[in-house]
């Protein structure tokens, strides 16, 4: 029996049971339908393996409405069924005749899994526990389970009906990738070794801000390192003149008053915060060094952290004993420009503890095949970035008061 605020796989009976597991596959696919990047898929491995005498159903998105790759989960099932070594069947249907028939005619052992939750337009509505109970989609499934796992760390910043519903009408806990993503954030954030670094990056300044807020105002950091477009905003905000192409961008992507915020974060934390003091542009596709201190007036896309930059942060990552990477440190997908990212990549390897979230760098670190050097690949980007920054999860919270109740009713 666990102490913990919220249930597992080990609190509950099992065997024979239907379990309703909530999965995150949401995976890049081409415009054929191929399945890119199977490392969602295969995160949940663990999770069906430890329910291989109930019969599971899945249950899962992909991408969103008005996307290309809003599709059906077919593909997931078959990969899934590859890693499983056994057949994952793919039901098309959420919650009509057909996907409760087929939930009441399965056999212990057998996996299920339902088509696309997100096909059913009141699933993305964000609205409390409570009130996700009384749809459709929870009264018509909750009948034929016994059990509500949520294994989907990577969308449980959402409170959406397939993340919420469950947790009012079935005792409900978390999957091993939920609880996996749990301890070890709180091991980065919490009970990490000092001193502890953030490395962020990427182009979500916003949240990227709110959690070099929180680590240093609640000492989760002891240093913040800024790479990216959140590198360029912090320039901007020290007064540099990062020229119209990169105020442009940020601009465009709505995080002009970001910069008066990052302003003051520099302000509060001076000395906390590592901004570049060299940058690499992209003139035509070659990567130059330039100082912050001698831009050019010319107009040219700032694509990464520049040498002097990388080799002051990696040192000071390389004598961190915790390491939070999120984020690329620039345009990681043109070669060139990968330099920064896979710098500070190969750097927090060799911390004692080392944590990666996010989409981007966690492609990039599995194109160097470091996923097993570092203590912990997150499977969330914004789930993830959200947990650091000390924000409570609506799904996760739902797993808590079903906790309360569950140990309550007992
Ligand atoms: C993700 O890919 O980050 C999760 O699956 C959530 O997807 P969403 O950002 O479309 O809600
Ligand atoms: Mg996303």
């Amino acid at each position: 029996m666990t102490t913990r605020d919220y249930l597992t796989i080990d609190d509950f009976d099992v065997n024979g049971k239907t379990i309703l597991v909530r999965v995150d596959l949401n995976t890049p696919m081409d415009t054929e339908g191929n399945i890119l990047d199977d490392m969602r898929i295969k995160s949940h491995i663990p999770t069906i393996k430890d329910l291989e005498d109930a019969k599971v159903v899945l249950m899962a998105h992909q991408s969103r409405a008005g996307k290309k790759d809003f599709t059906t989960m077919k593909p997931h099932s078959m990969v899934m069924s590859q890693y499983l070594g056994k057949d994952v069947k793919y039901v098309d249907d959420i919650f009509g005749t057909y996907a409760r028939s087929s939930i009441s005619s399965m056999e212990n052992g057998d996996v299920i899994l339902l088509e696309n939750v997100r096909f059913y337009s009141e699933e993305s509505i964000e609205r409390s526990a409570k009130d996700h109970t009384g749809t459709h989609m929870v009264r018509k499934l909750s009948p034929l389970v016994d059990i509500f796992l949520n294994d989907a760390f990577a969308v449980s910043h959402r409170s959406h009906l397939s993340i919420m519903g469950f947790t009012e009408t079935l005792p409900s806990g978390a999957g091993r990738v939920m609880e996996k993503e749990i301890s070890s954030l709180d091991r980065g954030i919490k009970g990490g070794e000092r001193p502890c670094i953030f490395v962020l990056g990427g182009a979500k300044v916003d949240d990227s801000l709110k959690v070099a807020e929180n680590v240093l105002v609640n000492g989760g950091a002891d240093r913040v390192l800024v790479t990216g477009v959140v590198a360029n905003v912090m320039l901007a905000a020290a007064g540099v003149d990062i020229g119209p192409v990169n105020l442009d961008f940020i601009e465009s992507q709505g995080y002009k008053e970001q910069i008066t915020r990052a302003k003051q974060v520099l302000d509060r934390f001076n000395g906390k915060i590592g901004i570049p003091q060299d940058v690499a542009f992209n003139d035509g596709g070659e990567r130059v060094e330039v100082q912050v201190s001698e831009l050019p007036d010319g107009n040219l896309p700032i694509n990464d952290i520049g040498l002097e930059t990388i080799v002051a942060f990696c040192e000071e990552i390389k004598n961190a004993k915790t390491v939070v990477l999120n984020g690329p440190a620039g345009l990681s997908e043109v070669e060139p420009f990968a330099l920064g990212t896979h710098e500070i990549i190969r750097a927090a390897i060799n911390s004692e503890y080392s944590i990666a979230g996010g989409g981007h760098i966690s492609a990039e670190i599995r194109n160097l095949g470091f996923e097993d050097k570092f203590s912990h690949l997150s499977t969330g980007g914004g789930a993830c970035i959200d947990y650091l920054a000390g924000e409570d999860l609506p799904g996760i919270e739902a797993l808590k008061a079903a906790a309360s109740r569950y140990r309550l009713n007992r």
